[in-house]
């Protein structure tokens, strides 16, 4: 207990963990990684930084990040064997469904860091997914566009690595943006971890079972491919597009309120955040940067601001309680950086495998876990004799 919070003894009956490293208070728009604001790690921190307090529970001294940083770096190159692994997917392949594939098969080339009784082994397979992802990410990309795959480029940054390995070809050098590579960096923070979501819970229940962390992250990465969850970025861009026009507007409002239509507003919508999503300010806050910073001038973005302000005033979404979530303006940033909406949910996955990993880490070392194991209520047939076919 501390004098900053009060927990309500009431919502730990329906807790499904018990966690140190995110705290949500979603009627105040509160998001803390080991009681630190979003706001300030994404304005003052960096993704590395991030990722080690994440695992630790402390931010690191500089010492401490640059050994970190290094063992990372020294992890992202894959077995070379999985590139052939990739060849077997048709390239129009969704690259979520190679992500899928490709991760869930790391224990088939890591057969030394499965074993999660093993201290040595956790931190090694921790590490290696950190470091591998933005690998497989920009491999899921380059196969999608029938482009050569780039090895790691260990002098450049974790995310400049990633966008050079996305973006870069052979046949010429590639320069990392550096107001593009803050932005990615800013975003992955943004991303990185969410307490028990949807995947973040799929991982801990895949764990619970003992199973190995390669395939926990991959279970994972499937829960966060619903339209639901971290495929909403994806999805919130294309709705953004397809309203294509301010005017256009207030005809999907109508829709969204309309019970009758399946049609929700993308991007909007928490099932904790009754309350501005803190990770939404600082991204549209990003989205003017690089707009601006790149020259861009997308209308998808007007839409955005307008949609926002149309929402937020209609007695409909106020008494739902509904803003924009993290998802909503994300898409025309990473629009505007260059990655067709097909990689959004990647991203996402990427920035949330160190959230992932930090929470199996936290619930395979837990004395008291034990096999996740959900209950229902039945409401099937009470029991009865079975019926012999003739007699149906
Ligand atoms: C993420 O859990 C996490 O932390 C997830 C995440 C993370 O970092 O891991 O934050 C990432 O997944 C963010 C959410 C991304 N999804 C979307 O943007 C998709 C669009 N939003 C929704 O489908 C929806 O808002 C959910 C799924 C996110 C939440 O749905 P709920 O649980 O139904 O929300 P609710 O209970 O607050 O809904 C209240 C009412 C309902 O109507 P009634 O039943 O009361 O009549 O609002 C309605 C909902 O139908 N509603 C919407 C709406 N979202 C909720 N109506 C229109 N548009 C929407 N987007």
């Amino acid at each position: 207990q501390t004098g900053a919070f009060t927990y309500d003894p009431g919502f730990t009956s329906t807790a499904s963990c018990k966690s140190d490293i995110t705290y949500i208070d979603g009627d105040e728009g509160v998001l803390l990684h080991r009681g630190y604001t979003i706001g300030e790690l994404a304005e003052q921190s960096n993704f590395m930084e991030v990722c080690y307090l994440l695992l630790n529970g402390e931010l690191p001294t500089a010492d401490e990040l640059d050994t970190f940083t290094h063992t990372i770096t020294r992890h992202t190159m894959v077995h070379e064997q999985l590139a052939t692994f990739f060849r077997g997917f048709r390239r129009d392949a969704h690259p979520m469904a190679i992500m899928c594939g490709v991760v869930g098969a790391l224990s088939a080339f890591y057969h030394d860091s499965t074993d999660i009784h093993d201290p040595a082994q956790r931190v090694i397979a921790s590490h290696r997914l950190i470091a591998k992802m933005p690998t497989i990410a920009a491999m899921a990309y380059k196969y999608s566009v029938g482009q050569p795959f780039l090895y790691p480029d260990n002098s450049l940054s974790y995310t400049g690595n990633f966008l050079r390995m996305t973006f870069g070809v052979p046949a010429e050098p590639y320069v990392v943006n550096p107001v593009v590579e803050k932005a990615m960096d800013r975003i992955f923070i943004l991303h990185a971890d969410h307490e028990q979501n949807a995947s973040t819970s799929t991982v801990r229940l895949a764990g619970s079972s003992g199973a190995n962390p390669f395939a926990c992250i991959a279970a994972g990465i499937a829960c966060l491919w619903g339209p639901a969850h971290g495929g909403a970025n994806e999805a919130a861009l294309n709705m953004l597009r397809e309203i294509g026009t301010v005017d256009r507007i207030p005809e999907f409002i109508a829709r969204a309120k309309d019970k009758n239509d399946p049609f929700r507003l993308m991007g909007f919508g928490h099932r904790v955040y009754k309350n501005y999503d803190p990770r939404a300010t600082v991204m549209q806050t990003t989205v003017k940067e690089v707009l601006g910073e790149l020259g861009v001038t997308d209308p998808v973005f007007d839409v955005a601001i307008e949609l926002e302000r149309l929402a937020l005033s209609d007695p409909y979404f106020i008494e739902k309680k509904l803003f924009p979530n993290v998802d909503f303006y994300s898409g025309v940033i990473l629009s505007a950086i260059g990655f067709p909406t097909s990689m959004f949910t990647v991203l996402f996955a990427l920035a949330r495998t160190v959230g992932w990993v930090a929470q199996w880490n936290e619930m395979i070392t837990d004395p008291d876990q034990k096999i996740g194991r959900p209950r229902q209520l039945y409401s099937g047939a009470a029991q009865r004799d079975y019926a012999p076919i003739g007699t149906r």
